[in-house]
C-alpha cells in the first residue's frame, strides 16, 4: 500500500488524487458533522461551496432538505442547522437530505473530485475506516486545515491511521514524510485509540479547538473526541454530488448523542 499525508489540500496535486482512495479529515468540525447526520439516518449530504449554492439546492429539493453550516463557526442566518454535530439528531436529519456549506470542510471534498473514492475521516468513525481502507492500494489522507493553515486535530487523525495501519502491515506500506510526521505526532501526544487517552485533551489545545471554545462550542470537542461513537462509513457517491452511508452497523445500537 501507498499511504500519502497531505497537511493541507493546497499541497495535494489534483493529478495525484485521480484514481486514488482519498479521506478528508476535518475533525472539528465538517467531517465530524457529517458523520453525525449519517448515523442519525439523512439520506445524503449535499456539500456546497457557498451560501447560495445551498439555498438554491435545498430550493429543488422543496421540503426534504435541511440546511446546515457555518460561517465564522457560527450557523448561517435562515438555515435550521449549524455545524455542531450535536445538531444533527434523528429528529433533525433522519429521512432528509442535509445541505451542508462549511468554510473548510466542504472546499477540501472539492479537491478530490477526480478521486476514486472519497471517504469522510473522524474519530467517531476511525476503526471502521481503518478497516475499509485496509484493502486500498494507493490512499490519501487529506487534511482540510482551517483558512490555509496546518491544523493539529486533522494531522492527529491521519496519524492515527497511519499508525493503526502499519500495526496491521508491519513493512508493508509505503509512508510519506508527511504521513512518518503525523504518526509521530499522534504516538507522542495521544498514542491510544481509547476512551480514556489524551484525545480530547489534544483537541482542545488545537488550533481547530481553540477556535470553537473561543466561540462556546467546547462540548463539540467531546463529541469529536469520541472514538468509534459513530461507526459509519459516509462516502462521497461516484459520479454524484452527495455523500451517503455506505455501511453502517444496526440502527439500534443508534443514537449516542
Ligand atoms: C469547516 O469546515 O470550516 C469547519 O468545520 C469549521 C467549523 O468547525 O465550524
Amino acid at each position: 500500500m501507498k499511504l500519502t499525508v497531505h497537511f493541507l489540500p493546497a499541497l495535494a496535486d489534483p493529478h495525484q488524487l485521480a484514481g486514488a482512495t482519498v479521506v478528508v479529515a476535518d475533525v472539528l468540525r465538517a467531517t465530524t458533522t457529517m458523520l453525525a447526520a449519517l448515523w442519525s439516518g439523512a439520506r445524503a449530504i449535499i456539500p456546497c461551496l457557498e451560501i447560495e449554492d445551498a439555498l438554491r439546492v435545498a430550493g429543488s429539493l422543496r421540503g426534504d432538505a435541511v440546511l446546515g453550516g457555518e460561517r465564522g463557526g457560527r450557523r448561517i442566518p435562515g438555515f435550521q442547522l449549524g455545524n455542531s454535530p450535536a445538531e444533527y439528531t434523528p429528529a433533525a436529519v433522519s429521512g432528509k437530505t442535509v445541505v451542508l456549506t462549511t468554510t473548510n470542510g466542504t472546499r477540501a471534498l472539492q479537491a478530490c473530485r477526480a478521486a476514486r473514492r472519497v471517504l469522510l475521516g473522524a474519530f467517531v468513525n476511525i476503526s471502521s475506516l481503518v478497516d475499509e481502507l485496509a484493502r486500498a492500494d494507493d490512499l490519501v489522507f487529506l487534511c482540510a486545515g482551517t483558512d490555509g493553515q496546518v491544523t493539529c486535530e486533522d494531522v492527529l487523525l491521519a496519524g492515527a491511521a497511519v499508525r493503526e495501519l502499519q500495526q496491521r502491515m508491519p513493512g508493508g506500506i509505503d509512508v510519506n514524510d508527511q504521513g512518518q510526521l503525523a504518526g509521530a505526532a499522534w504516538q507522542s501526544m495521544v498514542g491510544a485509540l481509547s476512551r480514556t487517552s489524551p484525545l480530547a485533551d489534544a483537541l482542545r489545545h488545537s488550533r481547530g479547538g481553540l477556535n470553537l471554545r473561543e466561540l462556546g462550542f467546547e462540548s463539540d470537542i467531546e463529541l469529536a473526541a469520541q472514538v468509534d461513537a459513530m461507526p459509519v462509513i459516509g462516502e462521497l457517491l461516484p459520479g454524484e454530488w452527495r455523500v451517503a452511508a455506505t455501511s453502517r452497523p444496526d440502527p439500534s445500537a443508534r443514537p449516542h448523542c
